[in-house]
């Protein structure tokens, strides 16, 4: 397939909101090119998560994201992609003030990259910023339950659900992100059977991580799913491959190559042999 970055080709925000209740809805985060033309022929959407502050920047909360970083990683993500419905999150700071704010913010994320969609978090306190996109045109998802960008103000990183009060709360913002016309809903860090029932209880799909199998669809963050986190993986993560291992194991040959003066050898320099000095 040719790569076509316009939106023409792709999966939109309305394919997904259709989705609801049918095959399960297969998200990745990515947040750079190459990595996008590697995942998109295998997914449904491409979310360029506020993560990516921690992920590539190495920052210790995803506060560290500005809107900025996330334009620029947009761009490179929907340059890498050609079919998956692309989601850029609208950092800490580039909405909650009020939803004229959010509405400014999310029209320059879709002007500056061209994504399908931008992603917030929040529930009931947000939702006059969700339909304040939405009156733009612009499709929002919403993410509910655990929260990252108020993991300072919440004590940590803290699973919902576990009290009454707390499930109660988590069903009036699962509400309130679909009356106020978000396509879909993250539910992150939340007990199962709780993750399930906002599932069965909303119209829209809901996108687990560390939620449910029974939510409408699935969503990891790429390096965490391949093995490339250094630091502590959570619970929810299932790595499907020891990228760590394949990196170190290839940066040690390489250093004992280049010590011992094996690398490069003859096939990776340039002589004047005829027909030997193409790249
Ligand atoms: O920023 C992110 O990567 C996210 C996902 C974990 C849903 O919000």
């Amino acid at each position: 397939m040719t790569r076509d970055p316009s939106a023409d080709n792709r999966i939109n925000a309305e394919d997904i909101r259709r989705r609801k209740g049918g095959v399960p809805i297969v998200c990745l985060t990515a947040y750079t090119y190459p990595i996008a033309r590697l995942l998109d022929p295998h997914v449904d959407l491409l979310l360029v998560g506020d993560s990516v502050a921690m992920v590539l920047h190495g920052h210790a909360t995803t506060l560290g994201a500005s809107l900025e970083m996330m334009i620029a990683h947009g761009q490179a993500v929907m340059r890498g992609s050609a079919k998956a419905c692309v989601v850029v999150d609208m950092p800490a700071g580039s909405y909650e003030t009020s939803p004229a704010q959010a509405a400014t913010s999310a029209r320059r994320i879709v002007e500056e990259t061209g994504c399908q969609a931008v992603k917030l978090e929040g529930g009931v306190d947000m939702a006059a910023q969700i339909a304040a996109i939405v009156t733009e045109g612009i499709p929002v998802m919403g993410h509910i339950g655990l929260q990252p960008q108020s993991v300072e103000k919440d004590g940590g990183y803290k699973i919902k659900g576990r009290t009454q009060d707390n499930i109660a709360a988590l069903f009036r913002d699962a509400e309130a992100v679909e009356n106020a016309g978000a396509f879909s809903v993250v539910i992150e860090g939340t007990m199962e059977a709780v993750a399930a029932k906002l599932t069965h209880h909303i119209s829209i799909p809901t996108i687990g991580i560390g939620a449910s199998a029974d939510c409408d669809g699935q969503i990891l963050v790429i390096d965490d799913m391949v093995g490339m986190t250094v630091d502590r993986v959570p619970k929810f993560v299932k790595e499907y491959a020891d990228l760590r291992s394949v990196i170190a194991d290839a940066a040690a040959r390489y250093a004992a190559e280049v010590r011992s003066r094996a690398f490069p050898s003859p096939d990776h320099v340039f002589t004047t042999a005829a027909g030997k000095d193409e790249t």
